[in-house]
């Protein structure tokens, strides 16, 4: 038997091979199937992705329009869904709810899940595609509003935010949602989406992984660092007070959201196009404030670890929030977002799971008492 070794948390351990997602941390790459992040970002969406993704390749026209055609016709949500999201718990955070919703989507699925070669997972796309529309319809009635039914002809991005605002988004914010779906899509062997391999290696359905998917990504070591980040540019309270701010921080031993990354020693490639996105959408609506404390904070903490010799960059999240901010989401909907971008990511590794599947089986190593007498309850 092969030599075991232990490595908490599973730091460094390779777990599976995988042709999905490429990581170059040193150079600060990203790629999904081949292609990079960079090209994706500008040149395809959502959807398109989303198919690259379970599918291996970019569709051809014919491929695509139909794929599209799905997808968008998978968009509305079922009466039962919208009770569902309407009588949730007020004050449930909406990821419980997202969880849920894909369990009872699963209830309406003849599953076929030996392997991939016969799974219907690709067959029906709901549990990709409405995860929007259920965090579009739970905003609405948070402020009293009604459902808005969603669109055929925009995109996934664009409809979201359709769906949300019960208005059509300008051109120009439709794509930087839609492109920060495709940012967000899929990022290797993370918590979450290692969750749902380990869900899909005993068999079960794409649903269940899915939705331990969700609740893996809903804890804060996860999701939720962009929140965090905003939050934090509310506490410094403009531009003017950003250095001090970090610089009491630092002294104090506090962690900077959005600086830092395991994987990325270099500027995560996803932070510089969100930068962009943010520098745009701010002149567009003459609101830089959030833009030009980022910036001043970001200044301030390199200089203060190129002092120290640790040369630590923005990860995605330190622009992010900022992006939803202005295209009027609210903090609490950031790690919901996430969940509807990386479903695509995790169905297609529950996919590849399946192709070439062994059962997740680790082994813990034992620091617990003894063997010892059981004694009888009136003798203890
Ligand atoms: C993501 C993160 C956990 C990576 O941590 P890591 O693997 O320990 O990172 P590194 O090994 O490169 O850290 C080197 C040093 O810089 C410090 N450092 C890294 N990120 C930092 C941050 N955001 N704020 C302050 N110090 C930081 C580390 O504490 C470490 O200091 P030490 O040498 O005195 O122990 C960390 O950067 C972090 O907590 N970032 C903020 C949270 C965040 O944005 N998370 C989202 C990630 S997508």
């Amino acid at each position: 038997m092969a030599e075991t070794t232990y490595a908490k948390g599973l730091e460094g351990v390779i777990a599976a091979e995988s042709g999905i997602c490429r990581i170059d941390g040193e150079q600060g790459k990203l790629y999904y199937l081949g292609y990079s992040i960079q090209d994706l970002a500008r040149f395809s969406d959502f959807e398109e992705t989303t198919y690259l993704l379970l599918y291996g390749k970019l569709p051809n026209r014919q491929e695509m329009e139909s794929f599209s055609m799905r997808m968008r016709a998978s968009r509305d949500l079922a009466p039962e869904i919208l009770d569902m999201v309407r009588n949730f718990p007020k004050d449930a955070h909406p990821m419980e709810l997202l969880q849920s919703v894909i369990s009872y989507l699963s209830g309406y699925v003849q599953h076929k899940i030996q392997h991939s070669a016969t799974c219907n997972c690709r067959d029906t796309l709901h549990q990709v595609v409405q995860l929007a529309g259920v965090v579009a319809a739970w905003r609405r009635f948070h402020e009293g509003k009604d459902y808005v039914p969603p669109r055929q002809d925009l995109s996934h991005g664009a409809n979201f935010l359709y769906m949300m605002r019960g208005e059509e988004p300008d051109e120009y914010e439709g794509k930087v949602m839609d492109a920060c779906l495709v940012l967000h899509a899929e990022h290797g062997f993370n918590a979450s989406t290692f969750t749902a391999r380990v869900v899909a290696s005993t068999l079960s359905t794409c649903y269940s992984s899915i939705s331990a998917a969700i609740g893996s990504l809903y804890g804060s070591l996860h999701g939720g660092a962009n929140e965090k980040v905003m939050t934090m540019v509310e506490q410094i309270g403009g531009k003017d007070k950003a250095a001090a701010w970090v610089n009491r921080a630092l002294d104090n031993k506090q962690k900077v959201m959005g600086m830092g990354h395991r994987v990325y020693k270099a500027k995560d490639p996803r932070a510089i196009i969100m930068e962009e996105f943010l520098l745009e959408l701010s002149k567009r609506k003459n609101n830089t404030r959030t833009y030009d404390t980022l910036k001043e904070v970001e200044k301030t903490f390199r200089e203060r670890m190129e002092e120290k010799g640790k040369p630590i960059y923005p990860n995605v999240d330190f622009f992010s929030g900022g992006v939803y901010d202005l295209l009027g989401i609210p903090k609490i909907l950031f790690t919901p977002i996430f969940a509807v971008s990386r479903v695509a990511g995790w169905l297609a590794h529950i996919l590849e799971q399946r192709r070439d599947n062994r059962l997740y089986r680790p082994k813990s190593l034992y620091v617990g008492t003894d063997p010892r007498e059981y004694l009888p309850l009136e003798n203890r």
